[in-house]
């Protein structure tokens, strides 16, 4: 019998990690997994060798993988992690681990509530994040973070101009909205929006992340374009409202990172606007969009329902205020949108250890 290296993957979300009380996949912990006729072979990264948890995790390791594949040979080696060693050196921007577009096929969705949530989330996970704003036509990010009215700084880096991105809550961030007035913004056309995008990945100076979250504008388009072909983009996270006409459109944009030239495998969906329950009868679900889009949605794609967010009249205001709801103990909201960072990120690992590394889309013209 053959191993199927997404088994052993799923095997090993059943490990927790003793640190963080993560599993070791969602943790990214495990490294250059292979199969070997009767053999299993990975890499488990730890904080330093002299762990004392080493032995314990080899062993749960072991176990987890034998409970699918009990005739297996398991042979885990622990590495110690080394800070600032890069996965991908060719990459103009090796010491961004993972590139995660957000992409919808409507606006109004919440493609930017669900992008500026993701990012925090998985910060609350102990992950290093970013964020872009690249939704050139309508930057909702400076408002939903609370930096509207702010410039991010300029500075010269042998003798180029780069830029230092705002941060929230130690979280780096970028959106056309520090740089020019919200008016401004429709007016660009298409070589500019790219210099912009192109700006956004290679003039700025981001720090070493585990993620950096991209909005991208709805539907598709130059952005989408000059989007993978400046950065190898990890996966994209599509976002639905249960409805079939933001379904419909959702798969046409969706359909665009899966062409074989451009190749971005689809890591899950969101659905947004679930379901509505008032405060005052708390065990009613009104579906005033329909149901089943986001199942639908991440069958078309053969991935996963990431997560079902409600509409809660605070996830608006705490996009009004600058206050994002994962940040916020809005009932009903805030655990489901906790949720949908955590199955990302696990499926962001998954992927990592299925399939190979995204190449930057090559256009010969
Ligand atoms: N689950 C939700 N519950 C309540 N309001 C929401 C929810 N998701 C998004 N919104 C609100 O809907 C509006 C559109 O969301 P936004 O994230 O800007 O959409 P998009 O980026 O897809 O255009 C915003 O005012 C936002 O606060
Ligand atoms: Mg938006």
């Amino acid at each position: 019998m053959s191993f199927e290296k997404s088994a052993i993957v799923k095997a090993l979300t059943n490990v927790a990690d003793p640190n963080t009380g993560q599993d070791i996949i969602t943790m990214n912990m495990v490294r250059d997994l292979e199969v070997d006729g009767n053999n299993i072979n990975f890499s488990l990264e730890l904080p330093s060798l002299d762990s004392k948890n080493k032995q314990e995790l080899n062993f749960a390791c072991m176990a987890a993988v034998q409970e699918v594949y009990p005739e297996a040979n398991v042979n885990v080696h622990t590495i110690a992690k080394a800070p600032g060693v890069s996965q991908q050196p060719q990459s103009p921007l090796s010491h961004i681990k993972n590139i995660i577009a957000v992409g919808s096929g409507k606006g109004g969705v919440g493609k930017s509530t669900i992008a500026v949530n993701l990012a925090l989330g998985l910060q609350q996970l102990g992950a290093k994040v970013g964020l872009v704003d690249a939704d050139l036509y309508g930057p909702s990010i400076p408002t939903m973070l609370g930096l509207q009215g702010q410039r991010p700084q300029v500075k010269q880096v042998y003798n180029q101009s780069k830029i230092i991105p705002l941060e929230y809550n130690k979280m780096p961030v970028m959106s056309i909205g520090f740089v020019v007035e919200p008016e401004q913004a429709v007016v660009l056309r298409g070589p500019r929006l790219a210099g912009i995008i192109k700006q956004f990945f290679n003039d700025t100076i981001w720090p070493e992340l585990d993620y950096l979250v991209v909005d991208l504008p709805p539907g598709t388009g130059d952005i989408q374009l000059t989007l993978v072909q400046t950065v190898p983009v990890t996966g994209a996270v599509m976002v639905t409202t249960p409805q079939e006409v933001a379904v419909a459109d959702a798969v046409k944009a969706m359909n665009m990172f899966l062409l074989p030239n451009v190749n971005v495998p689809i890591l899950g969906v969101v659905e947004n606007m679930s379901w509505f329950t008032p405060a005052e009868l708390p065990d009613n679900k009104y579906y005033l969009f329909g149901q089943g889009g986001g199942k639908r949605l991440a069958k078309a794609s053969k991935s996963m329902l990431l997560g079902q967010v409600p509409i809660v009249q605070g996830i608006r205001e705490s996009g009004d205020e600058g206050k994002p709801a994962v940040e916020a103990e809005l009932p009903m909201a805030t655990d489901a949108l906790k949720e949908m960072a955590k199955n990302t990120a696990r499926q962001v690992a998954i992927r990592n250890e299925t399939i190979d590394p995204t190449q930057i889309v090559k256009m010969n013209n």
